[in-house]
């Protein structure tokens, strides 16, 4: 898949990247929503080099971490080396390499922008939740700005609110909430002659 290869290319200069996008403040607002407890089972769905994963486990949850680029598990196990509470698995949106009902929570930042089928992904990922469990989505508000397709691979130019509730409705999920994480997410075209500013959400519901 032409957006796995991007992922295993930059997947050295991720974590570079990704504070050049945007700051701690989005993941300390996913787990504050989900209210995470030490000792819960949380999956880390498109986990990359694992920026949601490392506030899981300081928080002192273990973590099974998902995602299609072989590169991006490697690096993000070089950077936890030693720590047993993570779990890593390579895995496609479509068919996660883990158990109906498994885990307490599962958090996706910043990949559903990416998955072929949106609404696909979002079933797949409530599949995996214990009943009570929680589904937290950290994602980029519709835009408009093409140059994030050519140059990192979006699949999708953000997301409707509305299509998002939708799709948590569809999925089964109840107490559903998309509101603003309060932060924007910031990137320059190569050219450097267009930047995009883009609000990000945050949604959740419960299964
Ligand atoms: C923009 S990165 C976000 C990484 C991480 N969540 C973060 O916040 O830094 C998107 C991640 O989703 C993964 N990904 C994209 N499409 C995927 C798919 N269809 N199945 C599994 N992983 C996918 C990519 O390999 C990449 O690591």
């Amino acid at each position: 898949m032409e957006s796995e290869n991007y992922f295993d290319n930059v997947a050295p200069q991720w974590d570079r990247l990704r504070e050049s996008f945007f700051s701690k403040a989005v993941r300390d607002k996913a787990l504050a929503i989900a209210n995470v407890r030490p000792g819960r089972i949380a999956a880390d769905i498109g986990c990359g080099t694992g920026f949601i994963t490392e506030g899981l486990v300081q928080r002192g949850l273990s973590v099974i971490a998902v995602d299609g680029s072989q590169n991006m598990l490697l690096e993000m196990k070089q950077k936890f080396a030693g720590l047993d509470l993570i779990d890593y698995r390579l895995g496609e949106a479509g068919s996660l390499p883990i158990q109906d009902e498994k885990v307490d929570y599962v958090f996706a930042n910043m990949y559903l922008h990416h998955v072929e089928v949106p609404q696909d992904a979002i079933r797949e990922m409530t599949r995996i939740l214990k009943t009570g469990g929680m589904l937290i989505i950290t994602d980029l508000d519709e835009h408009g700005f093409e140059f994030l397709k050519r140059e990192h691979k979006d699949r999708w130019m953000g997301f409707a609110r509305d299509d998002i509730q939708g799709w948590f409705e569809e999925a089964g999920l109840r107490d559903i909430v998309v509101d603003c994480v309060g932060e924007n997410c910031c990137a320059s075209s190569s050219c450097g002659s267009e930047k995009a500013k883009i609000s990000i959400f945050v949604a959740s519901g419960k299964k």
